[in-house]
């Protein structure tokens, strides 16, 4: 199992509850794997720790050839033509990451007529159409926690840097400028403020490990799934239930659930309202989750103070993307970057190795990890992706 961080959070979630059986023969040979990664270009040459991309493979090759697959890898997901689709109509495996999604719908997978693992090397299989997977019979497995620790201290970041005003003072250096003022008229403390979390899995909570030695007012947290009491004391995290009223509770927010169909465009023009004037928002969950044109209207009229995460509606994101230049009425509160918080050169190594294990206990019919199935033989096996 993939465990991180401070405490054994996938124990208290019974990540081995509803262990998978898999009722493959025992060995698998001659397989058609596929994977679809981002290129990297001069980078993923000169750093062949960067095993996310098309040119390292997650270090795959030369394992499955001594095993006897084909393995084919590329970057291009996109049309009738690409490598996806050209490659998915035979293939047993398909591996995906959620940093260069290739996105397996339902149309695709019905193209599909070999196909029995979706592999999402990371954390976060909302790229694949889950209920034509649960459909189809297909599983969709995950290296579940491989980059959560990764992606909490991104989100701690994203926190400060927003809260403390980091990003305009650093662009007044590079400019030549000095005038403290301009800086210090939006910069305020973390301490002392009511911070929150939608999502208190693996993630979230891991936030509000982090944050809870800055001194806040209080942590909160919107899930329909509570914390162990536990846990929840650990932290002293008090649960709201109704989103509005959590929203209308906190300076700052972090969004750690999954996308999914509760969870799409929920931050909205209307949820927007509730916010209190001026709070922060911190997204490394998934773009879709925020509504792009609501969340830049309410950055402007300063009903936000800040907006920060890495992932985005679309990517790559468009050049015109309005995430990309969207200012608070003061020129800052902008924390947007690529999609990589996930994706350091530790969590690289520990997704790699993590999908080695996956296609391991495929290969030799052994059981995964509960806590890496997203979609088992007989259905969704998470509770993450809403309360079913
Ligand atoms: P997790 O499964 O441990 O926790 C997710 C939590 O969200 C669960 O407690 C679930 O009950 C809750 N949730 C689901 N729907 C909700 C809703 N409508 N309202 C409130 N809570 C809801 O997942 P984990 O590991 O914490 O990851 C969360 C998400 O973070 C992933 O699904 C992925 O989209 C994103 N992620 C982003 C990365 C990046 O590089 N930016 C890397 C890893 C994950």
């Amino acid at each position: 199992m993939v465990t991180e961080g401070a405490i054994s959070i996938s124990a208290q979630y019974g990540s081995f509850r509803n262990a998978a059986s898999f009722n493959r023969q025992a060995s698998s040979r001659g397989l058609k794997i596929i994977a679809v990664l981002y290129k990297g270009g001069n980078a993923a040459k000169e750093e062949p720790r960067l095993l996310g991309t098309v040119e390292n493979e997650l270090g795959l090759r030369p394992w499955l050839e001594s095993q006897g697959h084909e393995y084919l890898v590329s970057d291009d997901k996109e049309g009738s033509q690409s490598f996806l689709n050209k490659n998915i109509k035979d293939a047993d495996i398909v591996i995906t990451t959620p940093f260069h999604p290739g996105y397996l719908t339902r149309e695709l997978l019905d193209t599909a007529k070999n196909l029995k693992v979706c592999v999402t090397a990371g954390v976060g299989s909302d790229h694949v159409d889950l209920n034509a997977a649960v459909d189809k019979g297909l599983e969709v497995l995950e290296v579940t926690g491989s980059n959560v620790t990764s992606v909490a201290e991104h989100v701690v970041m994203s926190m400060l840097l927003l809260v403390r005003n980091f990003v305009p003072a650093h662009e007044m250096i590079e400019r030549g400028d000095w005038q403290v003022s301009d800086i210090a008229r939006n910069a305020f403390d973390l301490e002392g403020k009511v911070i929150g979390t939608i999502g208190a899995g693996r993630i979230g909570y891991r936030v509000l490990q982090r944050v809870l030695p800055f001194g806040p007012k209080e942590l909160v947290y919107y899930d329909y799934n509570a914390l162990p009491d536990a846990a929840a004391k650990t932290v002293g995290a008090r649960r709201i239930d109704d989103l509005k009223d959590f929203v209308s509770q906190c300076d700052v927010i972090t969004v750690n659930a999954p996308l999914h169909e509760g969870t799409r465009n929920l931050i909205n023009a209307d949820l927007l309202k509730h916010f209190k004037k001026g709070a922060w928002l911190v997204n490394t969950a998934r773009g879709a989750i925020a509504n792009a044109e609501d969340v830049a209207a309410a950055l402007k009229s300063g009903q936000l103070r800040g907006y920060a995460g890495d992932v985005w509606n679309k990517q790559p994101a468009p050049k015109d993307h309005p995430w990309r230049y969207m200012k608070n009425p003061l020129n800052g509160g902008n924390g947007m970057v690529p999609h990589y918080s996930g994706t350091t050169l530790d969590a690289q190594k520990r997704y790699a190795d993590g999908t080695r294990q996956i296609l391991e206990n495929y290969f030799n019919n052994k059981p995964q990890e509960a806590a890496n199935i997203i979609v088992g033989k007989k259905g969704y096996e998470t509770g993450s992706y809403g309360k079913r």
